[in-house]
């Protein structure tokens, strides 16, 4: 079934006291509530297994916002899935732009990150979206299309356990959000994407979340939308006042 989700990306941010500190106070703020989707909070790898012991993790799931492309062994540095699994938490945001832009992430690593998320019983949060210029010169269609073909050796049963998240670069970290209608054209145009692929009822299954300057006043706008699942929040996730109306917008 589809679920609705809001994610929060907290990227490189908050020291391990801030993380703990914000993670309870959205863990509180949810006491008593009857939420309309499910609620995800990606933190850095160093917080992980302090959050996941601290908060209702039936409630809140946490994420990590990498992984290893190598299950284990010399490659100092790197964290598994494995490890991330063995702290609590559930998903793991792969694929992100800042990954791909600045750590030169490609099909060739993300595939085995995607597998091995999986094989690990971890949700992989899959990124994808287009830079400004490819916008500009209307190709987003084309450039989803190929990052979604990284997930198209998956067999159908794995590919119903993934998160697409359509994050538009231009629309990360600038203010500029992509309207609600570009939002929705391109959700549906992944989603008949996917059906091609895997048929429709795979399709009608997949949460699509949008990411990109979501916010308190947008949210509403973008998950009313049939297509559009929920959101991975930046910025907007960084405090539990400017978080809460999001994850209230459904
Ligand atoms: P902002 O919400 O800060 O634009 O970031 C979006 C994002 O990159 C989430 O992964």
């Amino acid at each position: 079934m589809r679920k609705n989700i809001i994610a929060g990306n907290w990227k490189m941010n908050t020291s391990l006291s801030e993380g703990l500190s914000l993670a309870k106070g959205l863990n509180e703020a949810l006491k008593g509530k009857t939420l309309k989707c499910d609620v995800v909070i990606g933190a850095p790898f160093t917080h992980l297994a302090s959050i996941a012991a601290s908060i209702d993790t039936n409630k809140i799931g946490v994420a990590a916002q990498n992984c290893a492309n190598k299950a284990q062994g010399a490659f100092t540095g790197e964290v598994s899935a494995a490890m991330i699994a063995s702290t609590g938490a559930r998903y793991v945001i792969l694929g992100h732009s800042e990954r791909r832009q600045l750590y030169h992430e490609t099909s060739e690593t993300l595939k085995p990150k995607v597998r091995l998320a999986l094989e690990n019983g971890l949700t992989p949060i899959f990124c994808i979206g287009e830079v400004l210029s490819e916008r500009e010169n209307g190709m987003h269609f084309q450039v989803v299309d190929k990052q979604m073909e990284d997930l198209f050796d998956l067999s159908s049963e794995d590919f119903g356990k993934i998160v697409i998240a359509y994050e538009p670069v231009w629309a990360i970290g600038t203010g500029k959000t992509a309207t609600a209608e570009q939002a929705q054209e391109i959700h549906a145009h992944i989603r008949r994407v996917i059906a091609h692929k895997y048929g429709p009822e795979r399709a009608n299954d997949c949460t699509i979340l949008y990411g990109g300057s979501m916010n308190a006043e947008n949210a509403k706008d973008l998950v009313a939308k049939p297509d559009v699942d929920g959101g991975l929040i930046g910025g907007a996730s960084l405090s539990v006042e400017k978080f809460l109306p999001i994850i209230e917008a459904f």
